[in-house]
């Protein structure tokens, strides 16, 4: 089997000459099938192009990205993506919301509806589903979005800070509902989070990224065993692990 992701010296930059932004230089990154893997650095460093490039919604400027063995053209159906901000069309309920992929691809299996509902109940919004998303808070818009990721099973999430909206408990709450879907179905997940701790309890394995340009730092394994839950944060794997991301963030603001 390929690897879900690979990047190879994935480059990305903006704006013309003189005004040139290098986002992310050289990024070569495996992500095996079925793995987690979260993604932390600075504001700016570049983790939401990286996320957009192997989401196929922007192309690199050199290098390539492949997922699922295939290089990455464009959007792709099978990838389900939660982006820093739920962008909800406004118009539409939530339940038609969660639906979008499903429309977009003419999926009208009448099972799905009982699968959006289920998807509601998980993610604590049973109550919402006919209202507009503006009737709706930040977080509870940003659970939408993650019921939209999920409504079509891909086999590869994607997720830019989904939970950096929401309260702490919350939080907490999706952290461990994100790690049983993730443990049920086998998906592979890419999280990029600010948070040290969601980072460390959730993965498998810590990518720390160095900003101007963006590059792999180094990439921290996770030695804890699953399930893990919030006792973990009392391991001494954990402990280590987080010491080491923190000590790579650390290193990494200071190179400039
Ligand atoms: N469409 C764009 N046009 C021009 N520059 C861009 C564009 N998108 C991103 N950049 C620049 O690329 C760099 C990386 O941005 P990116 O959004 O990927 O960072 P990030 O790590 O996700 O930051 P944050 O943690 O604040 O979300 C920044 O310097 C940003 O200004
Ligand atoms: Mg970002």
């Amino acid at each position: 089997m390929p690897p879900a992701i690979e990047t190879r010296s994935a480059c990305k930059s903006f704006g013309k000459a003189g005004q040139r932004i290098d986002a992310l230089a050289d990024i070569d990154l495996d992500v095996a099938q079925g793995e987690f893997v979260s993604v932390v650095g600075a504001s700016g460093c570049g983790k939401s192009t990286l996320l957009r490039l192997i989401a196929g919604l922007l192309p690199p400027t050199r290098g390539k990205i492949l997922v699922e063995g295939h290089e990455v053209r464009g959007p792709d159906p099978g990838i389900g993506v939660v982006f820093q901000t739920p962008v909800l069309l406004p118009w539409r309920s939530v339940q038609a919301n969660v639906a979008l992929p499903l429309d977009i691809q003419h999926d009208d299996r009448p099972e799905m509806r009982a699968r959006i509902a289920s998807l509601l109940e998980l993610a604590g919004l049973a109550g919402f589903a006919q209202r507009k998303p503006h009737e709706l808070s930040g977080g509870m818009q940003q659970r939408v979005a993650l019921c939209r990721a999920l409504v079509h099973d891909p086999a590869l999430l994607l997720m830019d800070e989904p939970f950096g909206a929401l309260d702490a408990l919350t939080r907490e709450q999706l952290n461990l509902e994100l790690q049983r879907i993730w443990m049920e179905t086998r998906k592979t997940v890419l999280l990029i989070t600010h948070s040290i701790t969601e980072a460390v309890l959730l993965a498998d394995r810590v990518v720390v990224m160095t900003p101007r340009p963006g590059r792999i730092k180094d990439v921290v394994p996770v030695a804890l065993a699953r399930p893990r839950d919030f006792s973990a944060l009392r391991d001494p794997a954990f402990h280590a692990a987080s010491d080491r991301v923190r000590a790579l963030m650390n290193a990494a603001a200071f190179v400039e």
